[in-house]
């Protein structure tokens, strides 16, 4: 998580040190709730809408009622109120029904990433919830910067490829097929893969780790790295890095942030 520049709580704007929540919540005890991230750019939020509809569909999956119009009425004071700047800005809602809002600097990436593979079974019962437990892909990145890497690889236990705790994986085959792991898999519905899927030929399924071990290149893709080059898989390197599917799918998502924005 970035440095938090200002709070909203429940429609209060807040400085870091000055938020508190009132306890007990279930959000904060259980890590019941559920939230979003999206990404503000030169003060215009991009695809807010769509990161909205994710939450609402979250909430929904986990029986909340998610108090939208507050959420986005806030979250637009909230972005007003920093100005013309780039920024992410998160969008939490717990069980006890605290609207928690940030607007966080974003993290520094390094130029390239290398991924180290975990094994992991999706919570079927969660499956495509943005929900607030995510201890255990948290948990995965310490378990990856422990074996040597950046970021960890979801693997299914049938060594099927997922994701990383926070984004979404592209690989391009030897013969230059754009491929990624099918929702079905268990992966998230990012808004980035959505978008890159939407503008480029991309294969969907549910493929397994020696495919992606295979690849000519690949990249991550979520709201704040965009397309972000894979050095590495469990120490193995790609044979190109930032090649020509990792620039290509740059380009696509270049194209939604010019149609959204309208810049
Ligand atoms: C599990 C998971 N997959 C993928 C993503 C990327 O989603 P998006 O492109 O909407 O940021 C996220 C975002 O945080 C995530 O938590």
């Amino acid at each position: 998580m970035g440095e938090v520049l200002r709070f909203s709580i429940d429609g209060e704007l807040l400085d870091p040190g000055e938020a508190f929540l009132p306890l007990p919540d279930d959000g904060l005890l259980r890590g019941d709730g559920v939230f979003e991230v999206a990404r503000v750019y030169g003060g215009r939020p991009f695809a807010l809408d769509l990161h909205f509809d994710r939450m609402e569909r979250s909430a929904a999956a986990i029986d909340l009622v998610l108090e939208r119009d507050l959420l986005e009425a806030e979250a637009a004071r909230l972005i007003d109120s920093a100005g013309d700047r780039d920024f992410l800005i998160r969008l939490v809602q717990t069980r006890s029904g605290r609207r928690i809002l940030s607007l966080e600097e974003l993290p520094d990436h390094s130029a390239t990433i290398s991924l180290a593979t975990i094994r992991y079974s999706p919570t079927l019962i969660l499956n495509g919830v943005k929900s607030l437990s995510y201890a255990a892909n948290m948990h995965a990145t310490r378990l990856a910067n422990k074996a040597g890497a950046d970021e960890a690889l979801f693997v299914r236990p049938d060594g099927v490829v997922l994701e990383p705790p926070t984004s979404s994986i592209f690989w391009a085959t030897a013969e230059g097929r754009l491929r990624t792991p099918a929702l079905e898999a268990g992966v998230l519905d990012s808004i980035t893969r959505r978008k890159i899927v939407e503008r480029l030929e991309v294969e969907e399924a549910e493929f397994q780790l020696d495919d992606l071990m295979s690849a000519s290149e690949a990249f991550l893709a979520s709201t704040t790295r965009e397309a972000h080059p894979v050095s590495r898989i469990d120490r193995q390197p790609l044979p190109t890095i930032d090649g020509p599917k990792t620039k290509e799918a740059a380009a696509a998502f270049g194209q939604a942030l010019n149609a959204d924005l309208g810049a």
